[in-house]
């Protein structure tokens, strides 16, 4: 489809919408345009400036080239904020906002929380700016805690961050241990589709069966959380049998499932006596 021969930001959103999905050609107007959605269309008549159509143009370009939106804008909003991501973080999705809702129940400002594979920092840092409580946050790639230490500058929240191979670097023990880590099956054919081929593998690939990570992640807890301390795992939707069956040998009590907002099992939490 030829490009609008009169340029304002009415004729190039319908431009975009012709060629991408609603929400992404929102998006990237909304940003090559630097306006929101209401500026976007009560501005619609007004002349789109040639340097903006040019970002306007690449941005679609990438896209239908399968770049994901977060990636051209470089951010995505996340519970509360809007957070800061690249190609070397995983970007954050809304079903992980369930671990969120699982832990702050029992969360005060004087919890210690441990963040593992934070990438963006979107867990740890909605936590910290909810509770106030004391959270560290590790990953084992600098360029994520790069990524999360920017984050926590922008929206302003004293957290540790550490570089840890899960556990690794870990000495201190804690009330609560939230973590999304890489739990996709080495061989499952989505790994090759839509944004997840643009991710990092390292946040995604969780082995052979999926839960080589959270095998660890739950396994190695209880050494590092306080007596009725709480851990609480994202996985897979179909992951959720051999997620309580890790939890209860590992000596986990009261494990309970929480399903996501499109009622898929997602996060099992339990408590260390
Ligand atoms: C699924 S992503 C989750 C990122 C972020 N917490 C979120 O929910 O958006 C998993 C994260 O675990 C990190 N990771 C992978 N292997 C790790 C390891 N051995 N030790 C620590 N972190 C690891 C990855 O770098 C990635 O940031």
């Amino acid at each position: 489809m030829s490009e609008p021969t009169t340029h304002t930001l009415g004729s190039w959103f319908a431009y975009a919408r012709k060629h991408l999905d609603d929400a992404d050609a929102q998006t990237l107007c909304e940003t090559a345009f630097e306006v929101n959605f209401s500026e976007l269309v009560a501005g619609a008549k007004l002349p789109a400036p040639a340097s903006q159509i040019d970002v306007l143009r690449d941005f679609i370009g990438r896209r239908r080239n399968g770049e994901p939106v977060a990636y051209i804008v470089g951010s995505r909003g996340f519970w509360r904020h809007e957070f800061i991501v690249s190609t070397k973080t995983l970007i954050p999705r809304p079903e992980s906002e369930t671990l969120i809702e699982t832990v702050l129940p029992f969360l005060t400002g004087s919890a210690r929380v441990l963040d593992l594979g934070t990438g963006s920092g979107a867990i740890g840092l909605s936590i910290a700016a909810e509770t106030g409580a004391y959270v560290m946050m590790t990953d084992v790639s600098n360029d994520a805690l790069q990524v999360a230490a920017n984050n926590a500058t922008n929206l302003k929240l004293e957290v540790q961050l550490r570089r840890s191979n899960w556990y690794d670097a870990i000495h201190e023990s804690f009330d609560c241990i939230v973590s999304n880590p890489p739990y996709v099956a080495s061989n499952d054919k989505h790994l090759q589709n839509g944004d997840l081929i643009s991710e990092p593998l390292i946040a995604l690939d969780g082995g052979l069966d999926g839960l080589d990570a959270l095998r660890v992640v739950i396994g190695d807890a209880p050494a590092y959380l306080h007596h009725g301390g709480r851990l609480a795992v994202e996985h897979g939707f179909d992951q959720e049998e051999a997620v309580y069956a890790i939890f209860e040998s590992t000596g986990f009590q009261s494990i309970e499932l929480m399903r996501d907002l499109s009622d898929h099992p997602r996060v099992t939490h339990g408590v260390m006596p």
